[in-house]
């Protein structure tokens, strides 16, 4: 397993940049070599600036974007339309400005039973990759540590069978549908972006604090034999501004 890289850049605008460039060279390579590209966004607000970027010129010509499949790493159990979607951040943002093929968005359904929409989508992520992986999976992580929707002390960070869990959060005192470590330790990258000073400590403390994914369940995220990228700002590497 190798250490991830770490990708320190001056501020929001530049983490989506940089992600951004990641995704159009994997994008490109997966393309050339097997005529698909597969990823998985992440909801919160972090994404949002590359995903705008992404759909703004000259992004748009830079991919075939009917070569990309896309899913998603967690949903909240809630409809497409509501303001709390993760697809419907999604379809705002990208989705619905870039020529996607409407039958490569996988959606995970959080209008139905939680259990029942996690276990649709393990299906279709078997069907999909059988014991393997995705080409890209993002993720961004709060200030308590979760990534996708794997929080603290929460079950499903337990889970070794499963590629798509429900999952209750007990802080939040809901549902939540989320990818399971071990489906996206399988992913050729995975790629964390984060922002803001607020995050800096936990940051560290992920990094270089002893192993501790019960508390931390973003330290859980170690791709093997793929690759982990952080992509941060200075404020939450903790580092005074580069100029
Ligand atoms: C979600 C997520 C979640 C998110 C982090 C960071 O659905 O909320 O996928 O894991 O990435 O909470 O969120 P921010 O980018 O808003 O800080």
């Amino acid at each position: 397993m190798a250490e991830p890289s770490i990708q320190v850049v001056a501020d929001g605008a530049a983490v989506a940049a940089a992600a951004a460039e990641r995704i159009i060279q994997l994008s490109d390579a997966a393309i050339t070599s097997r005529k698909i590209f597969s990823i998985a966004l992440s909801g919160g607000n972090t994404p949002r600036a590359l995903f705008e970027l992404l759909s703004s010129p000259p992004y748009t010509r830079r991919t075939n974007w009917k070569a990309w499949e896309i899913y998603f790493s967690d949903e909240r159990c809630v409809g497409p339309d509501d303001e709390q979607s993760n697809f419907r951040m999604a379809r705002q943002t990208l989705l619905d400005r870039v020529p996607v093929d409407p039958q490569k968005i996988h959606r995970m359904v959080g209008e139905i039973d939680p259990q029942q929409a996690a276990k649709q989508y393990g299906q279709l992520l078997k069907e999909k990759f059988g014991d393997g992986g995705m080409d890209v999976i993002l993720l961004g992580m709060g200030d308590d540590g979760h990534t996708a929707s794997l929080f603290p002390g929460s079950a499903a960070l337990n889970e070794t069978q499963h590629r798509c869990v429900a999952n209750f959060v007990p802080k939040l005192n809901t549902w939540r549908i989320t990818m399971t470590a071990p489906f996206i330790n399988r992913a050729a990258e995975v790629m964390v972006l984060v922002e803001g000073a607020a995050k800096a400590a936990r940051v560290a403390e992920v990094l270089h604090g002893p192993r501790d994914p019960q508390r931390l369940p973003i330290q859980l995220i170690e791709p093997n034999p793929g690759r982990m990228l952080w992509i941060m700002d200075t404020a939450a590497a903790g580092m005074d501004k580069l100029d």
